[in-house]
């Protein structure tokens, strides 16, 4: 089979990784990947965003299935236009992703099913929010409805600050359209974990449970970043949460969309909030995590393959597809990211240490900003490697993970030494 992988980060090289090891799969193509992808198939130098151009290679050279890494290219209909064109694909329809390129869509559909979430208004004039503020206690969540680069989420911790946050958004367009429209909710207390659901249509298999790390800085300090690091399974998950997230949140959902005719097919990731009460959603993502794949699909033993065919043909509860296989290890993914980031960073850093790192038992590592030239391998992006270990509990993982990255370099390399230290995550 031939597999075209969508995408050029960590998530994408651990699932073309994944995916080559599948004894099916003769040829991986990258559009437009990175150093990584390089490696284990084909890069493509077609952007994410060419849907065009992504449907022309994947027929003229035959691709058996595609895989689509980001979010945006769910948002503008990739898996529509392949479907028209006859192409197997693995993601939801343009319409299935409004769970997560709409956010007001998906608080409605919540609220319509009752699956617990922060308390919500949904508001396109800045007057109606700030009043809507006001009946809040602070601090409180404003989100912008579309797709922000995961920077479209802003927590004011008083009158002044949702004021001005209110502003920017709604009258002088700083996230663009996406933030037209905005969602005011209620401030959650817990802690996070991250769901990944594949999705048939009508039934469902859970994955592994993982939490990232969002924000720049040790101690959770700094801006919020794509993610910079993570670890699996999670430490705040249990029986009792995972059986009232089945009838709560996936069950209600699964009837919402088809009350309203959308056949979800893909990858679906819930972000949750666990607090003493319970889980609530923060907010529903239609593809895989990054960094969460990074530590998901080293853990997971069975082919990836058919079980993504099998979310395709509706068959995800069929026996070749209803157990997956787990490594019981605990994996650590630690994020080495460009001095500045997610501001201003500086590329083109010769990278060194890889080879050595790659030698530790264990250790896998995912690029994502990363290209080749000639020789060398320099950094590209803001998120450039994710270095990921298993081992026989959290503490050994962490642990040689932060080894294999004690062997890598490159200049203004910033990462954060507390991934998966227990302290903070209960
Ligand atoms: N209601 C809330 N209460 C507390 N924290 C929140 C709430 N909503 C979002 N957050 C925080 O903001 C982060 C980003 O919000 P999220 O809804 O996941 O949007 P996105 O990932 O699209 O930026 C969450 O991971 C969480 O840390
Ligand atoms: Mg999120």
């Amino acid at each position: 089979m031939k597999i075209l992988v969508i995408g050029g980060g960590g998530r994408e090289h651990a699932l073309a990784w994944k995916l080559k090891q599948s004894p099916r799969v003769e040829r991986i193509f990258c559009a437009p990947g990175n150093a990584g992808t390089a490696e284990i198939g084909e890069n493509v130098a077609i952007s994410a965003s060419d849907l065009p151009g992504l449907v022309r290679f994947a027929k003229e050279n035959r691709v058996d299935l595609t895989v689509v890494g980001p979010d945006d290219s769910l948002a503008a209909g990739i898996v529509d236009l392949f479907a028209a064109a006859d192409l197997r694909i693995f993601g939801p329809t343009k319409a299935a992703a409004r769970l997560e390129s709409s956010k007001i869509f998906a608080k409605e559909l919540m609220r319509e099913q009752g699956i617990p979430t922060a308390q919500a208004g949904t508001f396109e004039r800045s007057d109606d929010a700030l009043r809507f503020c006001d009946r809040l206690r602070f601090p409180v969540v404003i989100k912008a409805d579309g797709l922000a680069l995961g920077k479209g989420v802003i927590i004011a911790p008083d009158c002044a600050v949702a004021r001005s946050t209110i502003d920017e958004m709604i009258n002088q367009g700083r996230f663009g359209e996406a933030g037209r429209r905005v969602v005011v909710e209620e401030f959650l207390r817990g802690t996070e974990c991250s769901l990944h659901a594949l999705v048939d249509g009508a039934n469902y298999r859970l994955l592994q449970t993982a939490r990232d790390h969002k924000r720049a800085f040790e101690g959770d300090t700094g801006p919020n970043t794509g993610g910079m690091g993570a670890f699996s399974p999670a430490n705040n998950w249990n029986a009792e949460l995972e059986d009232q997230f089945h009838k709560k949140i996936m069950g209600p959902l699964l009837r919402g969309l088809h009350e309203k005719r959308i056949t979800f097919r893909g990858l679906l990731y819930p972000g949750l909030m666990i607090s003493a009460d319970g889980a609530r959603v923060l907010e529903f993502n239609c593809r895989f995590g990054d960094p969460e794949t990074q530590v998901i699909l080293p853990r997971m033993k069975s082919d990836l393959l058919p079980l993504l065919e099998a979310t395709i043909d509706g068959k995800i509860d069929s026996p070749k597809a209803s157990s997956i296989e787990w490594d019981r290890r605990p994996a650590v993914t630690v994020v080495l990211a460009s001095g500045g980031y997610p501001g201003k960073y500086e590329t083109g850093k010769s990278i060194s240490g890889l080879g050595k790192a790659a030698e530790l038992d264990g250790v896998q590592i995912f690029h994502a900003g990363t290209k080749r030239i000639n020789s060398e391998i320099v950094t590209s992006g803001g998120r450039v490697l994710a270095i990921t270990a298993l081992g026989s509990t959290l503490e050994a993982a962490r642990a040689r993970a932060y080894e294999a990255v004690s062997r890598i370099h490159f200049e203004n390399c910033h990462y954060r030494r507390d991934i998966a230290l227990s302290a903070g995550y209960g």
